[in-house]
C-alpha cells in the first residue's frame, strides 16, 4: 500500500483553503492508503510564536483535523516535534541542499519580500525540513494545494540526491496529489490572490467562524461595479467569488449566477448572500464538532500520544537505515 504524508502549519485556525486544498483529500485518502497527517509545529517556528501561542495553535489544528473527519483509527495523526527523527533527517539533508536552489524557491522569495527583517536560516531551509517530513515515511503521495507544488519538486530533488550520493535507491519519489484534475488554489476574499492566514483580516473564512462572521466577511468581499457588456471575461475579484462558489455551492447555483453575470443582471449582494449561506452549510458539521472535541482534553492527549508512537516507529526505522547508509556505524 502506498504511503501518504501531509501536514499543516500550526499558525492559527484552519481556513477553507486548507480544507479544500488539503484536508478534503486527507479524509478520502485515509480509507485507501497508509496515511500520516501531522501538525507542522517546527515549521511554524520561523515566525517566532510565543510558547503559549505555539501550544494553542498546535492544539487547535489537532482539534480541527479531528472535527473535519480525520480518523485516528485509520490515519496516523501526530505533532511534528514529537518525532525528533524528522529533525535528524533534516540535518542530513541540509548537507546536500545548496544555497542557490534554496534562495530560488518562490515561497522563500515571497517571505523575504513580505518580511525582510526576518530572513532566518529556518526560512531558507524550510523546503529541506518539508522533504524530511515526507521521505522519512517513504511517502509517494502528498495531498497539498497548488502553492506547495514547488516544495514537492524540491523534496524529490533532495531525496534523489541522497540516493545518488550514497549510490542507493533508498527514497521513493513523492508527488503532490489531489483527487481532482489539478491541485487546488482557493482564492481569498480580498480580490487578489489565494486565501491565507497572513493575507490580511477578512481574507480567509475559517472553519471555526460562526455563521455571523462568515456573512460579514463575505459581504465585505471586494467586487467591481458590475459587468459592462454581455459575456465579458470576469475580472479577478469576481472570478474569485465564482471560484469559491464552485467549491461550496451546487452546479445549478453557479450556473444561475453565471447566467445573470453574462446577461448583465447580476446583483453582487444576492451572489454574496448565497455564497455565504452555502459556506455556512458546507462548514456546519465541522463547526459543530469543534467545541465538543476541544473540551475533551483526554481524547486529544490520547490521539497525540498514539500518533507520536506510530509515527516514531516508522521514522526510527528509516533513521536506522539512513544512519547505516551514511556510515554512522558502531565499532
Ligand atoms: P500550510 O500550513 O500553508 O497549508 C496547509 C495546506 O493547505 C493548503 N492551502 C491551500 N490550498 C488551496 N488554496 C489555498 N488558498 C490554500 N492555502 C493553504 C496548502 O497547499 C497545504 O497543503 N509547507 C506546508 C506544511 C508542510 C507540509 C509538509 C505539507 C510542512 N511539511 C510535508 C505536506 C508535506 C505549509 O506551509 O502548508
Amino acid at each position: 500500500m502506498e504511503t501518504v504524508v501531509s501536514g499543516i502549519r500550526s499558525t492559527g485556525n484552519l481556513h477553507l483553503g486548507n480544507y479544500y486544498g488539503a484536508i478534503q483529500n486527507f479524509i478520502k485518502m485515509q480509507h485507501e492508503y497508509n496515511c500520516y497527517f501531522f501538525i507542522a509545529d517546527l515549521h511554524s517556528l520561523t515566525t517566532h510564536p510565543t510558547p503559549a501561542n505555539l501550544h494553542n495553535n498546535v492544539k487547535q489544528v489537532l482539534i480541527e483535523y479531528l472535527a473535519a473527519g480525520i480518523d485516528p483509527e485509520k490515519a496516523t495523526i501526530y505533532v511534528q516535534s514529537d518525532v525528533p527523527e524528522i529533525s535528524e533527517l533534516y540535518l542530513y539533508l541540509n548537507m546536500n541542499a545548496y544555497l542557490g536552489e534554496l534562495e530560488r524557491s518562490t515561497s522563500f522569495k515571497d517571505k523575504v519580500r513580505a518580511n525582510p527583517e526576518n530572513v532566518n536560516a529556518g526560512l531558507l531551509t524550510y523546503p529541506v525540513l518539508m522533504a524530511a517530513d515526507i521521505i522519512i515515511h517513504k511517502a509517494t503521495k502528498v495531498p497539498v494545494g497548488k502553492d506547495q507544488e514547488q516544495h514537492l519538486e524540491m523534496a524529490r530533488t533532495f531525496g534523489n540526491r541522497f540516493n545518488r550520493l550514497y549510490n542507493h535507491e533508498y527514497f521513493p519519489e513523492p508527488y503532490a496529489f489531489s483527487y481532482g484534475e489539478s491541485l487546488v488554489k482557493i482564492p481569498g476574499l480580498d480580490g487578489k490572490g489565494k486565501m491565507g492566514k497572513s493575507e490580511g483580516e477578512g481574507n480567509a473564512i475559517f472553519l471555526a467562524d460562526s455563521p455571523e462572521v462568515i456573512r460579514k466577511k463575505v459581504m465585505r468581499a471586494v467586487t467591481d461595479s458590475g459587468p459592462t457588456t454581455e459575456n465579458q471575461t470576469k475580472p479577478q475579484e469576481i472570478q474569485n467569488l465564482f471560484d469559491l462558489m464552485k467549491v461550496v455551492s451546487s452546479e445549478d447555483t453557479v450556473a444561475h449566477f453565471d447566467n445573470l453575470y453574462n446577461t448583465m443582471q447580476v446583483r453582487y449582494g444576492d451572489l454574496k448572500k448565497q455564497l455565504a449561506e452555502d459556506m455556512i452549510i458546507a462548514t456546519a458539521p465541522i463547526r459543530d464538532r469543534i467545541n465538543d472535541i476541544a473540551n475533551d482534553a483526554e481524547y486529544l492527549r490520547k490521539v497525540a500520544k498514539l500518533g507520536a508512537e506510530k509515527a516514531r516507529e516508522s521514522a526510527s526505522k528509516t533513521l536506522r537505515e539512513v544512519r547505516e547508509i551514511i556510515g554512522f556505524r558502531s565499532f
